[in-house]
Formats: structure tokens, C-alpha cells, sequence
């Protein structure tokens, strides 16, 4: 009989830490019960809204993703010599993308790679694809809630330090308190040797925000839309759809586009048996995009105790990544 190969890797499982679900009612209820009303962006990616967030990604105008992909590209080679060799990739979100492997191919010998996802199921089937392109790199899904400390599952190989993955400008989405909450949780979670490389998007002309947020083919405002159409399904409240409208505005000093679904009329919403009253003209806030300086950053990392040790940007400057350490 033949014995495994030293290299063999045991199939993988998920450390599920049981994610308190959101309170989508509740959220809701408190969201219009302020002044001006606001509803949370979390409850955007529903099955229906992935679909639309994807869609959004391949539109003309909206260039992150696909600059942030060609900057990795470009760069991937730079970014794995200064992360270093032997670490654990720790990456916030689905790795299911062209990014993870792009990060995955160029470090120096990972050890092994945990993406941290609130949905049990997307977290599955990207670790499943992953697992297979990279059978020799450990897998280590969690499930659980990265804007809060995560305990990391111990890699059977010891790793030299632990590096947060967080891409996309994800971090945008979140006003400063907030980022810097979540900053200091990922320096929690990757301890006090570990990196962070972080996609963010870079403040730059107007006119281009603009228009990445407000698509000419309206991919972006069925996006925004779609949360309506969310909470009449989930908590049964009665949003005409068609009585609101999507609207992204860049607003200059505080450095982030604000989008707000707009009431074409006066009108009344009910949920859970409250009446919530629109007048004409009316905006209810549903997300920032934040959109940061190198100062900006920087002051923002430093309020979560990291500093940014490294940066590469793509040859415009539209989208940076930075390596943060402790
Ligand atoms: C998922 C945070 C990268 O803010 O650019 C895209 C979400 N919203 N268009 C972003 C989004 C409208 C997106 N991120």
C-alpha cells in the first residue's frame, strides 16, 4: 500500500462562529424613523443584488474593479515580495474572484487561505472552486462577521504572519467612524505581527464618480432600487418602486458619493403596521462610497492603530492598495 503523499492537505471545513443575523425590520424601522431617513447599504446584496453589483461591474463607467484588477496585475509581483513568504491570507469577503487568485499565484509559498463571509453558502462554493486550483494551500473558511474581531482557525503549517486581504474598496461603503471600527477589528484579528492590503478607491474628478454611480444603461439604480424590492419581500412593508428614483451625488468635501433613493411624490409606506409619510422630493440616504486622499487614509489607519507601510496605485491614480501593519 502506498502512503499519502506528505503533501496531502485534509479536505476542508468551515469554522461557522454563527454570525448573528441582521435585523433587517428593526434597521428598517429605525432607518425611517431618522431625520433625514436613511436605510442600511448591507441589505443591498440579496441574490438579486450580486446579480446587479456584478452587472454594475462590467458597465463602462464603472472602472474600480476593473482598474483594481489591471493594478494587481501590474503590481502582484511588488506586493508579494513586500507581504513576504509563508503567510496566512485572511481575505474579508467572498474569494471566489480573479483577484484571490492573482494574490494567491504570486505569494511566496501562502499556508494557507480563510475567507471570511457572512453567508455560509457563498463562502462554501467559493472555497470549493479555490480548493481546487490550489491544492496545496490549506483551506480555512469562516463564516462570521469581519467588522467584528474573527478568532482565526490555526494553520496546520505555521505561518510567519497573517495577511488581511480586503479588496474592492469595500471599506468605502463605510463612513470614517465606522472604517476606523472595522480597521481596528482587522488589527485584532490579524494580530499584533500581522498586514492588511486594502483596495481603496482614490478621490479624482467628479464627473468620473459621477458617472461610474449613475450608469447610463441604469444598472446602478435597479441596484439601489432593488433594496426596495427586498423589503417588501422580507419584512412585507409596501414601497412603490416605481415613486422612487436613484440618485449619486459626489459631494467634494466630504469626499465620498451619497446615494439616496429620491420620492417622486408624496406618498405613505407601511411596514409592520406603521405609516411612514414621503413628501415630494423627499431622500432617504441608502450608501456612501467613500473616496480617500493619502492624507485621508493614512489619518484614517492611524485612528485604528496601523500604519500604512506600502502603496501601489495604477498609472492615473483612480485606485490604490495599501499594506498596513500594526
Ligand atoms: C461594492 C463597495 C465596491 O461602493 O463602489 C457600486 C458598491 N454601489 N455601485 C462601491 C456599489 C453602487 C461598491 N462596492
Amino acid at each position: 500500500m502506498n502512503a499519502l503523499p506528505a503533501t496531502r492537505l485534509p479536505t476542508w471545513r468551515l469554522t461557522d462562529l454563527r454570525p448573528t443575523p441582521g435585523d433587517i425590520l428593526g434597521d428598517t424601522l429605525a432607518g425611517l424613523s431618522m431625520s433625514p431617513r436613511r436605510l442600511p447599504s448591507k441589505y443591498f446584496y440579496d441574490a438579486r443584488g450580486s446579480k446587479l453589483f456584478e452587472q454594475i461591474t462590467r458597465q463602462p463607467e464603472y472602472y474600480p474593479t476593473r482598474v483594481e484588477l489591471g493594478l494587481l496585475e501590474d503590481r502582484v509581483a511588488d506586493i508579494a515580495c513586500a507581504v513576504g513568504p509563508n503567510v496566512h491570507v485572511v481575505e474579508y469577503g467572498s474569494g471566489s474572484g480573479r483577484k484571490t487568485r492573482l494574490l494567491l499565484e504570486a505569494l511566496n509559498h501562502p499556508v494557507a487561505y480563510t475567507p471570511i463571509e457572512i453567508s455560509r453558502s457563498t463562502v462554501l462554493e467559493s472555497t470549493a472552486r479555490l480548493a481546487e486550483e490550489f491544492p496545496h494551500i490549506e483551506m480555512l473558511p469562516v463564516c462570521a462577521d469581519f467588522t467584528r474581531p474573527v478568532t482565526l482557525p490555526e494553520p496546520l503549517q505555521d505561518a510567519r504572519s497573517t495577511l488581511v486581504f480586503f479588496p474592492g474598496s469595500t471599506l468605502g461603503n463605510f463612513v470614517d467612524d465606522d472604517a476606523v471600527t472595522l480597521l481596528a477589528a482587522m488589527r485584532e484579528t490579524m494580530g499584533p505581527h500581522g498586514q492588511a492590503l486594502i483596495g481603496i478607491d482614490l478621490d479624482k474628478d467628479p464627473s468620473l464618480l459621477e458617472a461610474a454611480y449613475n450608469d447610463a444603461a441604469g444598472v446602478t439604480a435597479q441596484f439601489t432600487l432593488n433594496l426596495l424590492t427586498r423589503l417588501n419581500r422580507e419584512i412585507g412593508s409596501d414601497f412603490d418602486i416605481d415613486a422612487f428614483m436613484h440618485r449619486a451625488v459626489y459631494a467634494r468635501e466630504r469626499g465620498r458619493i451619497e446615494t439616496d433613493l429620491v420620492s417622486l411624490q408624496g406618498q405613505t409606506v407601511h411596514v409592520a403596521g406603521r405609516a411612514f409619510e414621503f413628501a415630494a422630493g423627499e431622500a432617504m440616504r441608502v450608501e456612501y462610497s467613500c473616496k480617500y486622499t493619502d492624507e485621508r487614509f493614512a489619518a484614517l489607519a492611524a485612528r485604528a492603530g496601523l500604519r500604512v507601510v506600502d502603496g501601489w496605485n495604477d498609472p492615473r491614480d483612480w485606485f490604490g492598495l495599501r499594506l498596513l501593519q500594526a
